[in-house]
């Protein structure tokens, strides 16, 4: 409530009021203090509340001089009709009363349009806030780019494309009869010891055991059930092995198989388009041999080598000494391949007699260290950002 004199706090005859003139001044005094305040917007009431020391006790300013004005209680009307319309003499009863209903109209009118201005005015501030600046630079959400690892896939498959492979995929989760047994693998054959693996924990009962694929060539055997000659396809995907970490070995890494079958495909053919494919990748200038090898799939089986692309197949680096990455050998081991077993067909109804055909993994964590000058292949799976911007 206000500090400040308040007449509507006193009866007329305690202001000395005796005649309908001096009623008629009391209620133009209250009228002016009205329209001054009436006039002013949120921020003036709120200044006007300190100034004057009657602190409503709303914390909407303009909710406060409502209150002030009109408020049930202790507003001024209210105070009014009891002050001075109930105790006013018979005589001014009339007066009081008409100047009074004047009054009433009068400041019911005039909040209730102040309410509507000062509503129009916040939220034409509200909209002007909001107004979207379009000079303002945008925010920049950085995309992202494709790992390197999926970037060299992507790499081979084009190329491999580009000859008329066509690129299937298989299950990471296999058998053992598709991971081993089909690719000529049997139970206790030695090789199976370098691929020592996961097996998932399976409910007592079930059929057969599950493993995590050692290589992408259970696929050979998938896509062959699947498919009478010619056959032609890539199958990228992921491997798994129970090697240690180190800068070379990782539990997890990435191969791309390659199968091609059909009536009458030649060593010449096999030799014919893996050298293409590393030409490509690597550059024309790279030399390219094959060392005898063994697969219990292929036969003949070979390692397929590449002459060093960082030194030039010298063994020498470019500023003297011994080149670090084929560590003076001149060569670096690329992938193993060989002509499909003829008893890998026995698996699958091809005519062993009839049909001939070559496979090949490429390893490609390998290629993509070797192609990008990385030692350590531990970088593709740890998603270190400041290493994967590096290949954008
Ligand atoms: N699967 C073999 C490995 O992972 C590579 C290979 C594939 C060899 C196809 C010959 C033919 O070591």
């Amino acid at each position: 409530m206000p500090t400040v004199d308040n007449p509507t706090e006193k009866t007329l005859a305690e202001l000395g009021v005796n005649d309908a003139q001096g009623v008629a001044e009391k209620f133009a005094e209250v009228r002016t203090r009205f329209d001054r305040q009436v006039a002013f917007d949120a921020d003036e009431i709120r200044s006007l509340m300190l100034h004057e020391a009657w602190l409503g006790s709303d914390s909407d300013p303009v909710t406060s001089l409502r209150n002030f004005w009109v408020g049930r209680k202790a507003g001024v009307l209210t105070l009014i009709t009891e002050n001075w319309l109930k105790k006013s003499p018979p005589s001014l009863k009339g007066v009081v009363g008409k100047q009074f209903n004047e009054l009433k109209t009068h400041i019911e009118t005039k909040l209730e349009e102040q309410r509507k201005r000062i509503e129009e005015k916040t939220e034409a501030a509200a909209l002007n806030r909001e107004q979207v600046d379009l000079s303002l630079p945008g925010v920049i959400r950085p995309v992202g780019s494709h790992h390197l690892i999926r970037q060299v896939f992507q790499e081979i498959e084009d190329i491999f494309f580009s000859i008329g492979f066509s690129i299937v995929e298989g299950p990471e989760i296999e058998t053992p009869y598709y991971n081993f047994e089909a690719l000529n693998i049997p139970e206790f054959h030695p090789v199976r010891d370098d691929m020592d693996t996961f097996y998932l924990e399976l409910p007592k009962g079930a059929k057969t055991p599950l493993l995590l694929r050692t290589h992408t060539s259970p696929m050979q055997i998938r896509t062959m059930e699947k498919q009478k000659p010619p056959v032609r396809v890539i199958v990228p995907g992921k491997v798994y092995r129970r090697d240690n970490p180190d800068a070379t070995h990782s539990f997890a890494f990435h191969q791309i198989e390659g199968l091609a079958v059909d009536t009458d495909i030649t060593f010449c053919d096999f030799t014919g388009t893996i050298e293409y494919f590393v030409k490509q990748f690597f550059g024309p200038s790279v030399k390219t041999r094959f060392r005898p090898s063994y697969f219990p799939f292929t036969e003949p089986s070979v390692e397929f080598d590449v002459s060093c692309p960082f030194c030039g197949g010298t063994g020498t680096a470019a500023a003297g000494g011994t080149c670090t990455k084929c560590k003076g050998a001149a060569w670096i081991e690329l992938f193993g391949a060989g002509m499909v077993d003829p008893a890998v067909y026995g698996f699958v109804n091809y005519d062993a007699k009839k049909v001939s055909g070559f496979a090949f993994g490429i390893g490609i964590d390998r290629l993509a260290m070797l192609k990008y000058g990385i030692d350590d292949i531990q970088v593709f799976f740890q998603n270190d950002v400041r290493f994967l911007r590096q290949f954008p």
